[in-house]
């Protein structure tokens, strides 16, 4: 079955790690996002994957043609301009013929994909869309549904006045190949502001399968920590982790003085000296230089980032390349070694 993954956005949320790597490449557990996605997808049988993207798809290209998984069958969609969700998927989907899988390509779920397609089906839905309940729907897509099931209004980030529910659009379509129909070629075109609308007008079989499975829109660097976390944590499972509490590559070389509490993970080619001492939940990149007697906690450190004598980090993120100085002191930081393009430093 295929899934056509939405990977297209800029990442601005999530910045200023996204000033380096797309959004879908962002390292979560020391592998790309998406390959955390992708997997989950070929678990339930979907594994013709096609990515319907347009910013910065060169890292995206270069990763999966190194890293290729035999029983997944994954293919590009590639936009000039941005098309927008819907006009993304007209794009990348002019050959489909069958019922087909449309994912946000930002989100991580645990959803029983096959259990989603089965009420598809006995619904003869059109469209189904999975929902997820969070506390603030503001941000997000509200869907109204009868108790059938069956939706009624689709109401993308209302106002709090406008709030009927906490039940959103997880970003998790199954659609019918004639809901192509509804999207105009080569436009700028959302399923969330016209195509769900538009069909619900129309009194199309549009349902929503609810589901309260693990769900996070990584989006912004606070979710982007806590999904790292809930992976290493057991909260959630992902295809590409163990489950191991502590797991440290062979080429890494850790002091026997270092203390480490679980749950940590330790990338290739890292050096972690004399009495460094490493309170999970945390992970390390490739080649990371822990100095003498430097404490980090709760963190995220990407490739060969550098961590002074002494300095203490916690709560913070640092991207690939960070140098941290002797005794530094870092808390809820986000860092990356390039501030971003001038246009963006006011
Ligand atoms: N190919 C392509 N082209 N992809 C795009 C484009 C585009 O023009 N615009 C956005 N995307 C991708 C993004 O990369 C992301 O993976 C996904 O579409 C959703 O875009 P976001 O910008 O992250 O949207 P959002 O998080 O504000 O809202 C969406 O997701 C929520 C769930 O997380 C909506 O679908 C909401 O209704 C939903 O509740
Ligand atoms: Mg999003």
């Amino acid at each position: 079955m295929k899934a056509i993954i939405l990977v297209g956005g800029e990442g601005t949320r999530l910045r200023p790690l996204t000033y380096t790597v797309v959004k879908s490449m962002v390292p979560v557990v020391n592998k790309p996002f998406i390959e955390h996605v992708i997997l989950r997808l070929a678990e339930h049988g979907i594994n013709e994957i096609v990515l319907a993207m347009g910013y910065k798809p060169d890292s995206i290209f270069e990763y999966f043609r190194n890293n290729s998984e035999p029983n997944i069958k994954l293919s590009y969609s590639l936009e000039e301009k941005p098309l927008g969700t819907a006009g993304a998927v007209k794009r990348a989907g002019s050959q489909v013929k069958e019922t087909f899988f449309v994912l946000n390509g930002d989100v991580y779920t645990d959803i029983d994909y096959t259990d989603m397609l089965n009420f598809h089906r006995n619904n003869k839905a059109k469209a189904t869309i999975a929902l997820t309940r969070v506390e603030d729907p503001t941000k997000f897509g509200v869907v109204e549904t009868d108790q059938n099931g069956r939706v009624q209004r689709f109401i993308e980030k209302p106002s709090w006045d406008k709030v009927t529910s906490h039940w959103i659009n997880a970003g998790i379509y199954i659609l019918e190949p004639d809901v192509l129909n509804y999207i105009p070629e080569g436009e700028f075109y959302m399923f969330e502001r016209a195509v769900f609308p538009e069909m619900l007008e129309k009194g199309e079989p549009v349902y929503a399968y609810a589901s309260d499975a693990y769900w996070i829109d990584m989006g912004t660097p606070e979710k982007y920590h806590q999904l790292n976390c809930n992976i290493l944590g057991g909260n959630c499972v992902s295809p590409l982790h163990s489950g191991d509490k502590i797991v440290i590559d062979s080429s890494s070389k850790v002091h026997p003085t270092a203390r480490i509490t679980p749950p940590v993970i330790i990338g290739g080619g890292c050096v972690i000296e004399e009495g460094v001492e490493l309170k999970g939940p945390v992970v390390l990149g490739k080649g990371c230089l822990i100095k003498k007697g430097a404490v980090i906690e709760n963190s995220l450190l990407w490739d060969n980032v550098t961590v002074g004598e002494n300095a203490f980090i916690i709560n913070s993120i640092l991207a690939s390349g960070v140098n941290i100085n002797d005794k530094a002191r870092l808390e809820g930081q986000t860092l990356n070694r390039e501030p971003g393009p001038a246009t963006d430093k006011n």
